[in-house]
């Protein structure tokens, strides 16, 4: 029987979400890649545990993830079940919804059709009566801003999640939803905002929509996948997640060019002390109004060696000068 570690609090950061009551660790866990029905049991839930073991509360799911889709909920049902239920109000679980999960024109996007169904779908996969967190996974330009938020709202009011969020809005529809919310008196806890020293949208305008709503951001893709750590300096191995099956990254995204850049921001890590992950992590951290960085891994180990990255999350000047150098 799974037991937590009593010290799994002692070392871990949180952080308030916005202007809310929640709040986050330093590092969330994701289940996007290494969680579906073609990964091991066995290694998922050793992630998953162990993660909790060093005060990861917050996990991060969504309708669609797998593969097949609803597999990595699935997943994730079986360890709460097994292992995790005794611990449920110390866990922070979102899902989304937006992303085509069934055939048909009510399997994606935005519509009250859409989100309601695949809210229950998720809680009856996950075993739980309610999420903590449910998003709207991607801003849907058919459907109006008032359906969506009128479907986030009946989700909260019937008890299914107890905060919304939203993911992958730019900064005009962001600030229009959280305007139209905020009519409404609804709060949205947290914008789920791709941000990496690789994809740094967000810095453009959209963080400081953030800032003046009291709305967090949790960044995701803050190794670039695997690109901002060393996984790729020795060529494609197998394992590694450019080398599998996944859609989102393959062999020929893993320039020559990113890994040289790579290789210089390794450097810059190591006079700090601290691998590439831990300093891409940390990077990102440094910016408000970031609350939480969703990481995924496909071990354990790379679980808690990312988690080091909160032994240094200072930046002085001459740091940053020279990464941004490198990234120009
Ligand atoms: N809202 C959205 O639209 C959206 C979209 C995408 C993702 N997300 C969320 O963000 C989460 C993270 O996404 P992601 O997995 O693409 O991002 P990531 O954290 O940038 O990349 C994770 C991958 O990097 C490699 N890695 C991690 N730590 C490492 C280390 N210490 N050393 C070497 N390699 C390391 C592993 O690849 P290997 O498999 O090669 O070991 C791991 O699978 C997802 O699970 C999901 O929850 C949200």
């Amino acid at each position: 029987m799974y037991l937590a570690d009593e010290t799994r609090y002692d070392g871990m950061q949180y952080q308030r979400c916005g202007e809310s009551g929640v709040m986050l660790p330093f590092l969330s866990l994701g289940l996007w890649h290494n969680f579906g029905e073609d990964s091991s049991y066995t290694n998922a839930r050793e992630m998953v545990l162990g993660a909790f073991d060093k005060g990861v509360t917050y996990f991060d799911l969504a309708n669609n993830y797998g593969p097949p889709p609803g597999s990595a909920e699935e997943c994730f049902g079986r360890i709460l079940k097994a292992d995790l239920a005794p611990y449920r109000d110390e866990l922070f679980i979102a899902t989304k919804a937006g992303y085509r999960h069934w055939p048909g024109p009510y399997g994606e996007w935005g519509s009250k059709k859409n989100l309601v169904a695949s809210c229950d779908n998720s809680l009856k996969r996950l075993g739980l009566d309610y999420v903590d967190l449910f998003y709207h996974h991607r801003p849907d330009p058919n459907t109006p801003l008032e359906e969506t938020i009128e479907a986030l709202e009946a989700i909260v009011r019937a008890g299914k999640a107890l905060y919304v969020g939203i993911s992958n809005y730019g900064p005009e529809q962001t600030e229009a939803v959280l305007t139209a919310m905020e009519a409404k008196g609804i709060h949205c806890l947290v914008h789920q905002v791709r941000y990496s020293m690789f994809e740094r949208g967000p810095e453009a305008g959209l963080f400081s929509v953030l800032e003046r709503h009291g709305v967090g951001a949790a960044a995701y893709m803050c190794l670039a996948q695997g690109l901002l750590t060393d996984r790729y300096f020795d060529g494609v191995k197998e394992g590694s997640r450019a080398a599998g099956k996944s859609a989102f990254l393959n062999r020929d995204q893993v320039t020559a060019e990113k890994v040289a850049t790579a290789k210089r921001l390794n450097a810059v890590a190591a006079e700090r002390g601290q691998s590439l992950a831990q300093m891409a992590l940390a990077w990102c951290f440094r910016v408000r109004p970031v609350s939480t960085l969703i990481m995924g891994a496909s071990r354990l180990s790379q679980i808690t060696d990312n988690l080091k990255a909160m032994e240094n999350t200072a930046f002085c000047e001459e740091e940053l000068e020279r990464i941004e150098e490198i990234l120009r």
